[in-house]
């Protein structure tokens, strides 16, 4: 989605502003742009495609300016192109903007009238045309107010004005944006990834405010335009983990991390010598839940629907789960006996925030699980258990899933345990087995060479399907989503058992069908399944865990064997092979692995 950074320095900025875009590149993006005041002009450079291509296209390492704002472009109004691309200029002002401006039509229609010109297709523009009318008659601050009221939709904004070379505009509205402090220059960044390599310390902007950002001051104002202090934070996660290392993908060193990712979360939760689950400070008394809605987008959302499966099992709480982008606009019936769970990687995804603002306006229990900590949904979520799983910069989540699923797994047993719905000895021994699973996803990490040869079959598809059943089903609909998003494959999953209710007719010969049928009860009926799009000529790659029983079915293309473990923890190893059949399918095909097309790593607009 699109980012934004904004320097205001005593020394020339492009160099940094250009550092800090590429750093913004993981969110996904299909053009890039840069504008910089100097000897009283706007300098605006702007290009279709990467970063890399701007700075090949322009000498920027020349360009001169001690303010300038940046822009990674993800297209909604207009064609990804050079002239829809970032910033926006008129003659005095130079906008970059992450959002959607919903009332850009109306806007326009008046500016046009009012003698304004516009360049490009963009909802943006409007913004740069309204700042110059209204600076026309008002002064500075009144003008940046009036301007915001009259934008509806959703915006992170950066400006700079030709008139006023010492200052860069911030404002905030549902889109985050952060300042950023450091020696003799202040920073404006969609995120604090962006500003990482400049400094540790920052403040979130809140809904509604607005900001000026000079070289050696920063002022909030509200929504109003009077003026508010903010609290200037300090982030710990250190520069780093932003690294591939030796690996040749995020993604590929994010999959291999996932050992880790369970370990941490394993430390931060779990008192092994009590054998307890380290949620102590949960600010409702359980008596006080009879039920649990659990909401995400994307891959998130599959957490929730594999922890809806865990919560069922162990718990007699009433679970329900959402896709935020449904649940915000449906009539919801909300109950005060209810707990709201909010998932999220980034904490920043636009529907969700909007989903967890509702719950908070109408009083609900709400609680996040989110990777970003200084996130917006982290810092709105009346409670947070973080997944603690490091910066996840591929686009298609994998640690975060694992990372998710981790800790809802966790807190359905911590909640089954208080409720007194399961035996003291059933919640140590799966407790015990929890520390267990960081090993056991180390081994089933071991199946590149298997899964590489595989893969083609998937690649040269015209479609594929993923089929489960229980506790495996979310995890079919997660390997399904990874190969749609990587191999741009058409990749469907479904549960097993409801192929024949349609999607059986699709199934013809040659055509790929992963299974995924652990030994866990639902094995016998899955195995069943199977049979039924192999008898129609599917080419079953069959995963499963390993056990000494053989595998009671004929004619599987291929089988793949993940570790064995209780059957709560078993999608946590049936992922794996999942993700590494997208990866080596995307390899294989050239593909732009950690930036997919079309997508964004954080949709923070609807
Ligand atoms: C985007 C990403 C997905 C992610 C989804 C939700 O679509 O590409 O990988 O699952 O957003 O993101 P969140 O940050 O809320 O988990």
């Amino acid at each position: 989605m699109c980012g934004i950074i904004g320097i205001s320095s005593n020394k020339s900025v492009s160099a940094n502003i250009v550092n800090s875009l590429k750093k913004l590149e993981y969110r996904g993006y299909d053009s890039a742009g840069i504008a910089t005041l100097s000897d009283g002009k706007i300098n605006e450079f702007k290009s279709e495609g990467r970063v890399d291509k701007l700075e090949q296209n322009f000498d920027l390492k020349n360009l001169k300016g001690n303010i300038g704002i940046g822009h990674v472009r993800w297209a909604t109004h207009g064609m990804p192109n050079s002239v829809n691309a970032h910033p926006h200029s008129s003659f005095n002002v130079s906008v970059v903007h992450n959002g959607i401006i919903e009332n850009s039509t109306v806007l326009k229609k008046h500016l046009v009238e009012q003698g304004h010109n516009f360049k490009s297709q963009t909802d943006t523009e409007v913004i740069v045309h309204l700042i110059t009318e209204n600076l026309k008659t008002k002064d500075f601050e009144v003008a940046i107010t009036k301007t915001l009221k009259q934008l509806h939709g959703s915006f992170a904004l950066g400006i700079v004005f030709k008139d006023m070379p010492d200052l860069i505009v911030g404002a905030r509205r549902g889109s985050p944006l952060a300042v950023g402090y450091g020696p003799n220059e202040n920073y404006l960044g969609s995120d604090s990834y962006a500003l990482k390599s400049m400094t540790n310390k920052v403040t979130y902007l809140d809904d509604g405010e607005f900001c000026i950002v000079k070289k050696d001051q920063v002022l909030f104002f509200n929504e109003e335009g009077k003026k508010i202090n903010k609290k200037i934070l300090e982030l710990s996660s250190n520069e780093a983990s932003y690294d591939k290392g030796d690996f040749k993908h995020f993604m590929a060193k994010e999959i291999e991390e996932q050992p880790n990712t369970i370990k941490t979360g394993i430390k931060e939760y779990i008192d092994k010598t009590n054998s307890e689950i380290n949620i102590f400070n949960f600010p409702w008394k359980v008596s006080e839940i009879n039920s649990i809605t659990l909401i995400g987008c994307g891959t998130a959302y599959h957490s929730c629907l594999m922890a809806k499966y865990w919560f069922d099992e162990l718990t007699q709480l009433d679970v329900n789960i959402d896709i935020a982008s449904e649940f915000r606009y449906r009539k919801n019936r909300f109950k005060e006996n209810s707990l709201y769970i909010f998932v999220s990687q980034s904490g920043e995804t636009a529907d969700t925030y909007a989903a967890l603002d509702l719950c908070n306006k109408n009083k609900m229990k709400t609680c996040a699980v989110v990777n970003v900590i200084e996130s917006s949904i982290a810092r709105d979520s009346k409670f947070v258990l973080p997944i603690h799983c490091g910066p996840e910069i591929g686009v298609a989540s994998t640690k975060a899933f694992l990372g998710q699923i981790l800790i809802l797994y966790i807190l359905a047993l911590k909640l089954s345990s208080l409720r007194k719905e399961i035996t003291k000895e059933n919640y140590q021994e799966k407790i015990k087995d929890l520390q267990d699973l960081p090993k056991l996803i180390e081994k089933s990490l071991l199946i590149d060479n298997d899964i590489q040869a595989i893969s083609s079959t998937f690649n040269e598809a015209k479609g594929s399907m993923f089929l489960g059943r229980g506790f495996s089903y979310p995890i079919a609909l997660e390997g399904a989503l990874k190969l749609k998003e990587l191999s741009y494959v058409h990749a469907e999953g479904y549960p097993a058992g409801e192929m024949k209710h349609g999607p059986l007719a699709l199934i013809e010969d040659g055509m790929p069908v992963v299974v995924l049928a652990p030994r866990d009860s639902y094995y016998l009926k899955t195995i069943s399944n199977m049979q039924e799009v192999i008898a129609r000529g599917a080419k079953v790659l069959l995963i499963t865990n390993k056990i000494k029983d053989e595998v009671v079915s004929e004619n599987i293309w291929e089988t793949i064997e993940v570790e064995n473990t209780n059957n709560d923890l078993l999608p946590f190893l049936l992922t794996i092979p999942l993700q590494k059949l997208a990866y080596y399918s995307a390899l294989k095909k050239g593909y732009d692995i950690d930036k997919p097309r079309n997508l964004a790593k954080s949709v923070t607009v609807e």
